[in-house]
């Protein structure tokens, strides 16, 4: 990373937040921001967090479940553990099938939701980017198709770019209700944007 991305990140208000309250990431705050708003994961729910490293979003998800709840993360990265013992991670690429099987006896069952905060690696190629971006996407939305409970949710990040009308057209196919959003602690620069599609049919 350069110098000033390094300044800038610790000038970040949601950085030093993020520290001060001892949460993995700045990324917790898009969650935490999301969830209040959208009220997406309840005590007791199950939930899958794709591309997790280095476990910001999982924390959160952990305390939204409580005790009852199952958090399963997966990302290339090896995710260190929580101390609860209701917190699952697997290393590896969940657009593999390998990983695929790998979540699915994790999970144990259909989860309430699915999150996905995963980046796919920028080659700074626009094609090959968006690309990569997509195949992700669809990895997503097979995992849903075998994963998801038949009326459950999806927290996804997305790119802005050619391919988002397709993305929403096959999302809102799969789900009753597809809102797109950016939470406050989203870099205003960035062309990230989330994703929250909630009633899914099922297969
Ligand atoms: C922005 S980070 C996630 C931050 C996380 N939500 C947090 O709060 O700590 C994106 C992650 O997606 C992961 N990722 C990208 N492609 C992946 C894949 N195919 N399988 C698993 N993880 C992937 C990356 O390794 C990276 O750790």
């Amino acid at each position: 990373m350069s110098k000033r991305w390094n300044q800038e990140r610790k000038e970040d208000l949601y950085y030093q937040k993020a520290k001060k309250e001892d949460y993995r990431s700045r990324a917790s705050y898009k969650l935490l921001q999301l969830n209040k708003r959208f009220k997406i994961i309840r005590k007791g729910d199950r939930i899958l967090d794709l591309g997790a490293a280095p476990g910001g979003w999982s924390q959160v998800a952990l305390e939204a479940v409580g005790e009852e709840g199952l958090v399963v993360a997966v990302d290339l990265q090896r995710i260190r553990p929580f101390v609860e013992d209701n917190f699952k991670a697997i290393k590896g690429d969940f657009t593999t099938a390998d990983v695929k099987k790998d979540i699915i006896s994790a999970l144990g069952g259909p989860v309430a939701v699915v999150i996905s905060d995963a980046s796919p690696k920028l080659s700074g190629i626009k094609d090959v980017d968006q690309m990569r971006s997509m195949d992700l996407f669809l990895a997503v939305m097979e995992i849903c198709d075998s994963a998801l409970r038949y009326n459950g949710s999806l927290l996804m990040k997305l790119f802005q770019g050619p391919q988002f009308p397709e993305i929403l057209k096959v999302v809102k196919r799969k789900f009753r209700n597809v809102k797109t959003t950016k939470p406050p602690s989203s870099r205003k620069k960035s062309v990230e944007m989330y994703l929250v599609a909630r009633g899914f049919y099922g297969l």
